[in-house]
């Protein structure tokens, strides 16, 4: 027998002008946890669709249990024990979980009737032996992102699958919810799984692996034991070059009040809600999970309406009815949920990002479309977006790049004052540092941004002032000076104000 449950060697698949994969090669053991790392666009969604038979490859040869085999399709996959939980989860919202964790593999009787009891059995059961809490008769739909995650695992396991492959589950995660991930992982992996993992997280592989292997540029750069390696040097191997510095040094004035929010409060979801924004400000909301920050911007936003209190845009007050009302207003806001957040996937990269200015540039009657693509051009360049042209689809990115091109858009759009919500989600390091240095430099060019983040050295990182939330309700607020990771946890546990 193989020392290997799975081995691939020597793997290529191009796409239309575009190698994804160049000769890259893999080992995966017996009941480990491998993390697969590496920047956005280096291959690695591409490589899990290989194992799984959703793509072939264009050379290459894949072993199971030092056997040859060649996926012609996900089925032949899903035969040999192999199961994916996809980057984007891919269920259906309208049916049950019973449902999601048998499509494909219905339960059927005598005169091909489905046995909806006997699976919603098996479905109960399974979901207890990963601690889920939730119906097997629950709408998918009703169900969090991390339910849904476990659907996906208690799915993997009525197939009988020795190998799980997650890729990014914890991106849509909160801190909490990974805590459970990570060990809902570890009692697959002690059952004798092998598990793939993708993340961008350093913070995922050492707690959760103890091997790595990373790609770089569709290159196989190399493997290691996750104990062995510092994070300088997976760094190193990610990007190719050291990040010594991923925040930029804070240099500039901050000028006057542009935004002011008074006593703003909606029942059951926050309340008392005071803050001041100034030109050239980067303002941190932080807070633990369910403090309220999101909900608090999607109100100020327009998206749900508040029920009480004011805001002014520059000492105007507005009312903030809708995100059109927002807008108008120069208001911009980038939601924590980016794939909700209207790309149009078949649409060029360059016309999903000029499609906020592309009104004010029809008032003058036409499309500057040259102009457009130029600066849509050298906005993606500027993220990092890896793509042959600005003229390819957005469908052709990868998950990562897709996300830079929702940041892009943003900041395409004419506000003053930005509403950044995890901004940083999903994205690489090279790319975090870059877009850490357009935060840096909106706020030199006189713009009023609201980070709202949960990872506390970014917060540190990049904020001028640092509110911290919990409960619906503000319970500190710090300068730069005087901010550091004790006082803002001590803030975001505390009971009453302080600071
Ligand atoms: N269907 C496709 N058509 C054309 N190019 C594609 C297609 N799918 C992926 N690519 C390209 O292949 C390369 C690898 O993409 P892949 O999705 O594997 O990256 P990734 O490592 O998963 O990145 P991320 O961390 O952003 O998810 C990218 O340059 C991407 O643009
Ligand atoms: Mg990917």
């Amino acid at each position: 027998m193989s020392d290997y449950i799975l081995e691939l060697r020597n793997i290529t698949k191009t796409f239309p002008g575009v190698k994804a994969l160049d000769n890259v090669q893999f080992h995966l053991q017996r009941g480990e946890v491998h993390a697969l790392m590496g920047e956005n666009g280096a291959g690695k969604s591409t490589f899990i669709k290989i194992i799984t038979g959703v793509l072939q490859p264009n050379s290459g040869e894949m072993f199971l249990d030092g056997k040859k085999v060649d996926f012609a399709s996900p089925n032949d996959a899903q035969a040999a024990g192999i199961a994916a939980i996809y980057q984007h989860v891919t269920c259906y919202p309208d049916l049950s979980v019973t449902e999601n964790i048998f499509m494909g593999h219905e339960k059927v009787g005598a005169f091909g009737r489905l046995q909806w009891s006997g699976m919603h059995e098996e479905a109960e059961g399974l979901l207890r032996r990963l601690d889920a809490t939730f119906s097997p008769k629950a709408l998918m739909s009703s169900l969090s992102v991390a339910q849904q995650q476990i659907v996906e695992i208690a799915k993997a396991f009525s197939q009988n699958a020795r190998i799980i492959i997650m890729d990014e589950p914890t991106a849509a995660l909160t801190k909490r919810e990974s805590e459970d991930l990570y060990r809902v992982t570890e009692q697959l992996r002690d059952e004798g799984v092998s598990i793939i993992f993708i993340s961008h997280r350093f913070e995922d592989m050492y707690r959760v692996a103890s091997r790595v292997t990373v790609f770089r540029d569709s290159q196989y750069i190399g493997s290691w034991n996750v104990k062995d390696i510092e994070p300088k040097d997976m760094i190193i191997a990610m990007v190719g070059r050291e990040i010594t510095q991923l925040f930029p040094e804070k240099k500039h004035e901050i000028g006057k009040e542009i935004f002011r929010v008074e006593n703003l409060g909606k029942a059951g979801y926050f309340a008392d809600i005071d803050f001041t924004l100034h030109a050239g400000e980067v303002l941190g909301f932080t807070g633990l999970v369910g403090a309220g920050r999101s909900e608090l911007f999607q109100s100020i936003f327009g998206i749900m309406p508040y029920d009480r209190g004011r805001i002014f845009v520059e000492e105007r007050e507005v009312a903030m009815r809708s995100p059109g009302e927002s807008m108008r207003a120069g208001v911009a806001y980038l939601p924590e949920d980016r794939q909700k957040q209207g790309l149009v996937l078949s649409w060029s990269i360059g016309r999903n990002i000029s499609l906020p200015s592309l009104s004010s540039n029809f008032s003058r009657g036409w499309i500057r479309e040259k102009e457009e693509m130029r600066r849509s051009h050298s906005l993606s360049e500027r993220l990092t977006v890896k793509a042959l042209s600005v003229h390819d689809p957005v469908s052709s990115l990868s998950g990562g790049n897709q996300q830079k091109v929702v940041v892009a858009k943003l900041l395409n759009a004419n506000a003053k004052i930005l509403i950044l919500d995890e901004p940083t989600k999903g994205v690489d390091i090279g790319a975090k540092s870059a877009m850490y240095g357009i935060i840096d430099d909106l706020a030199k060019n006189g713009y009023g941004i609201i980070l709202i983040s949960s990872e506390m050295p970014e917060v540190l990182g990049m904020c001028d002032r640092v509110i911290v939330m919990k409960g619906g309700r503000i319970t500190a607020e710090f300068d730069r000076g005087n901010a550091s990771q004790e006082s803002i946890l001590e803030a975001a546990m505390a009971n009453r104000r302080i600071g």
